[in-house]
């Protein structure tokens, strides 16, 4: 979703700009522009389609400044072209925004009576438009940009620069993430720290509220009106990484490195066979009192949510409860006592959950209702881990790929270390059991090697899928959620289009869809569901439908004519979601390669999703 960056130096500023903004791509975007300010002039460059057009004319043009902003936009308002692509000017001032002005439609008109004229169809310019009309009163960058966002509605992060003050940059954060990279004789913002990482490893996570004002030398955050200090924080190594390789898309590499990042995910927690007795422990008295977990959560973490619900119901007998963000935060549901909310993000700063998780507490505090949050998170800095109780970080290292993949799997591995860990205080968790799950976790990130090697055997059957224009994807039990996910992985990088099913369901509709051009993914670990899931492959193969099933290699499932079988590595039942996900991943990524869509950056989706 769009990005931002801008900073203040002494050197020229817009190769820094520039490379901030491709480390943004993933994010997702339609056009990027960028403003810098040079001896007092306000010298724009616009784009649409990606950051190589924009650098290459910034190139052409010698756009050069001490003072820049710059943007990737992800159009919300008005379709993507040039004149809606950021920054917006008004006057000598240029604004860049992430975010939504909700009440844009009424600032407009009320602008527009004022005489200023909108060039674009987005709710942006009217703040570069109420900017430049404070500025007539108040002749201060700092000051007017004060004055005017309390009349902003929605949620935003901005980056503001004028060219009568070219020594300094406004940057507010309301609701979207913002980060400062603190330099030496230099100072830069971002909605993702990774944009920054070539400049500098030492940030501060701006909160709700702020406003800043830097300049080479200083960092001026305020709220109300008051300067207020806000740690610097240094980055290490590990989260800094963030290339390639040798894989050709980020996407693969992310696959390859679930065994690694499920590793370090249980190795926080785990010692050789039991739980390391600080793990959680502030949560200790916490997990004790709850009665029940809801989880909410957007996406493929909402699956990842299902997932658990099964594990928490079923190995500890503790009520757990599964919603999509987006459905939760306006259906006002009732607010149980005791209950442990449970946020999944693997950014933190999905508007949706975060959006969800404020609302919780602010109806529980008025109610005096006693509730607990959680957040199982991969971004230690996001805002969901700020604004939570209790965290568990999934230690899955930067994603970049559009598409979920470690990090769904090292929710997996938390969500499974919460349950253990709940159980354990709650005392609901036999001990046999505990030991058989603790060593199964620890054996994971071996068997997710064993599957990876099934690559090319499923690389030659996603050849099988290329001309196809739906799929179907059916599991059961702790697999419905994995079809799901597949489904998920399928149509977001591939634009098949494809449905997950619990395969109990298949009689009660999606049946009718099977006939000769439809391929059925089924996911067949061993476990109790077994017998029934062979009934309902033999369902689809008696009306022509093509079967595509991985499955247990001790499940007496073999290939037959339009049946393809990939075996996969013996492993408990309880972690098996942790492995099956893996070969829909794979099948879904070498689909997409071969029908020749943009893997990591699939086409209208955005990364972080920081807009409702
Ligand atoms: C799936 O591949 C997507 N990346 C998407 O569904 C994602 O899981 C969802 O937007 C939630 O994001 P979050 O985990 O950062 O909150």
């Amino acid at each position: 979703m769009c990005g931002i960056v801008g900073g203040i130096a002494e050197r020229n500023i817009t190769e820094i700009l520039i490379e901030g903004l491709k480390r943004l791509e993933y994010r997702g975007y339609d056009s990027a522009g960028v403003a810098v300010i040079n001896q007092g002039q306000l010298l724009r460059e616009r784009q649409v389609g990606k950051v190589i057009n924009l650098a290459d004319a910034v190139a052409a043009h010698h756009l050069q400044g001490n003072l820049g902003i710059a943007h990737t936009r992800w159009a919300t308002h008005g379709k993507p072209s040039e004149q809606n692509a950021h920054p917006h000017a008004s006057g000598n001032v240029a604004v860049v925004h992430n975010g939504i002005i909700e009440n844009y439609q009424e600032l407009k008109q009320e602008l527009q009576q004022l005489g200023y004229v909108f060039s674009s169809q987005t709710d942006t310019e009217v703040v570069a438009h109420l900017v430049n009309h404070a500025l007539k009163q108040t002749p201060d960058l700092l000051q007017a940009v004060q004055s005017i966002v309390p009349r902003l509605k929605g949620a935003y992060a901005l980056g503001i620069v004028w060219t009568e003050q070219p020594d300094e940059l406004i940057a507010v954060r309301e609701g979207s993430p913002l980060v400062i990279g603190v330099g030496i004789g230099e100072n830069f913002i971002s909605s993702d720290q990774l944009a920054l990482l070539p400049v500098t490893n030492r940030f501060i996570y701006l909160e709700e509220g702020d406003i800043v004002r830097l300049k080479r030398n200083s960092i001026e955050i305020f709220v109300n009106g008051q300067a207020i200090d806000r740690p610097v924080k240094e980055l290490d190594a590990a989260v800094t990484n963030s290339s390639k390789g040798e894989y050709k898309h980020f996407m693969l590499k992310e696959i390859f490195e679930q065994p690694d990042a499920v590793q370090q995910t249980i190795a926080q927690a785990l010692d050789a066979d039991t739980l390391k007795p600080d793990f959680l422990a502030k949560a200790n008295q916490t997990f004790a009192a709850i009665q029940q977990i809801q989880i909410i959560a957007c996406g493929t973490s909402y699956h990842a949510g299902m997932v658990a619900k099964y594990w928490c119901e079923q190995i500890i007998g503790l009520p757990c409860h599964v919603e999509i963000a987006s459905e939760y935060r306006y259906r006002h549901p009732v607010i149980v006592a005791n209950t442990l909310f449970l946020c999944i993000s693997q950014s933190g700063e999905t508007a949706d959950s975060l959006a969800a998780l404020r609302d919780i507490q602010r109806r529980a505090k008025q109610k005096h209702i006693p509730i607990h949050t959680m957040a199982i998170c991969n971004v230690s800095t996001s805002s969901m881990i700020r604004e939570t109780d209790f965290h568990l970080l999934t230690l899955a290292g930067p994603e970049i790929g559009v598409a979920s993949t470690k990090a769904f799997t090292t929710q997996l591995a938390a969500l499974m270390l919460l349950v253990l860990k709940i159980g354990e205080i709650k005392q609901t968790l036999a001990e046999s059991l505990k030991q058989d799950i603790i060593k199964a976790l620890w054996h994971c990130p071996k068997v997710l090697n064993e599957t990876l090697k099934n690559d090319t055997e499923i690389l030659r059957l996603s050849s099988l899928f290329v001309e196809k224009q739906h799929c179907l994807f059916l599991g059961r039990g702790t697999h419905f959620p994995i079809a799901l996910e597949g489904a998920l992985k399928l149509k977001e990088i591939s634009y098949i289009h494809a449905e997950g099913y619990a395969a109990g369901e298949l009689k009660h509709g999606p049946l009718a869809l099977v006939d000769n051009d439809m391929p059925v993914v089924i996911l067949a670990p061993k476990d109790e569901m077994l017998d029934k899931l062979k009934s309902n492959m033999e369902e689809v193969q008696t009306r022509g439908g093509e079967l595509f099933v991985f499955a247990d290699e001790h499940s007496d499932i073999h290939a037959q004519d339009r049946k393809h079988v990939v075996h996969i590595p013996q492993v408990s039942e309880w972690l098996a979601p942790i492995i099956y996900c893996v070969p829909v991943q794979l099948l879904s990524y070498h689909v997409a390669v071969l029908r020749g869509t943009d893997v990591d950056q699939p086409r209208n989706l955005a990364k972080s999703v920081t807009v409702e």
